[in-house]
């Protein structure tokens, strides 16, 4: 294996050039999907060989469809184990003995999704095929932290314009815990607003008591899904209450400014954290977001896995 490819566990592991490098090809290979008349990426780089393999541990729709799909566009061939019907987890295998027993069979990279009772970050380090974190418990999911800020980025608003603002269960968020990974590299400006039970212990930015004036203040809303996996014990607001009080709806989002973007990693739970109108809504980035990790996928795996410098 070239010593060049590497693995993604967290975002700390990037640096403000390669991130941006990333983005900048993730732009090309959105340019050459919609005009393949005028293709400039070709990804001779990439051996096509050895195939990516896919483990997913936990449900997932949008990240796992999200990197077959990047993989397909890239000609890399998939393996996938999705969840543990079928294999020899039912057996009683173990999560260490399944991925080590995968590494075995050589893949170029392991696309990885898992629990946080599984320390994935001791796995990497004594395995010799490159790890991507695929959403790992609470501790991160870095491909969906970078799919967002390019979104936002695409619309026009620098990292010195940018305010967002998180709605909902910051606490248990590995998509959070990546973005603050990934904003404090440009100092960018961060708001919360949750209930009591989803307030992180630490951060680094405006704690907003109202939704309301948390919204006014902002110009991108990040409404997120409770965790209930993650929750040692219910929420005392019923969902009818936290869509009052932190739900996006009719009456909070006339706070959003006419040219705020309101997104949401997904899956959304529609009726608590916003209603079908405010996911339509034409500020609405959701499907967008959805969209471009296709290709910030693609060009994760390409800067990843390249046999040269690009
Ligand atoms: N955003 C996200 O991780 O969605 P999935 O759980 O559907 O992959």
């Amino acid at each position: 294996m070239s010593s060049s490819k590497k693995s993604l566990l967290e975002l700390q592991s990037l640096s403000i050039e390669e991130i941006e490098s990333i983005f900048s090809l993730a732009t090309q290979l959105k340019k050459d999907f919609f005009h393949p008349e005028a293709k400039k990426y070709s990804p001779s780089l990439l051996s096509t060989e050895q195939p990516i393999a896919l483990m997913f541990f936990e449900p997932s729709t949008r990240t796992r469809m999200s990197f077959e799909t990047a993989c397909a566009r890239l000609h890399l061939p998939t393996l996938l184990l999705d969840g543990a019907a079928g294999t020899s987890l039912e057996k009683g295998e173990s999560l260490l003995d399944t991925l080590e027993n995968v590494a075995a069979m050589l893949p170029q990279a392991m696309v990885v999704r898992v629990g946080q009772e599984f320390d994935l970050a001791s796995f990497q380090r004594r395995c010799s095929i490159p790890i991507i974190n695929a959403g790992w418990g609470v501790q991160g999911h870095p491909t969906q932290a970078l799919l967002d800020l390019f979104t936002i980025l695409e619309r026009g608003l620098s990292v010195d314009q940018l305010k967002i603002l998180f709605v909902g269960d910051v606490r248990h968020s590995r998509v959070v815990a990546s973005h603050l990974q990934l904003l404090k590299k440009w100092k960018i400006q961060m708001g919360l607003c949750a209930p009591a039970a989803f307030l992180p212990d630490d951060f680094p930015g405006q704690n907003f008591s109202q939704l309301e004036e948390g919204l006014s203040w902002c110009n991108v809303v990040m409404s997120l899904r409770g965790q209930t996996e993650r929750h040692a014990q219910g929420l005392s607001l019923s969902p009818q209450e936290y869509h009052r009080d932190y739900g996006l709806h009719a009456k909070s989002i006339q706070s959003l400014s006419a040219s705020g973007w309101i997104m949401h990693p997904g899956p959304v739970m529609m009726g608590v954290d916003m209603t079908v109108d405010v996911a339509r809504d034409p500020r609405s980035l959701i499907l967008q977001q959805v969209q471009n990790g296709t290709f910030i996928r693609q060009a994760v795996l390409i800067h990843l896995l390249s046999k040269g410098r690009r």
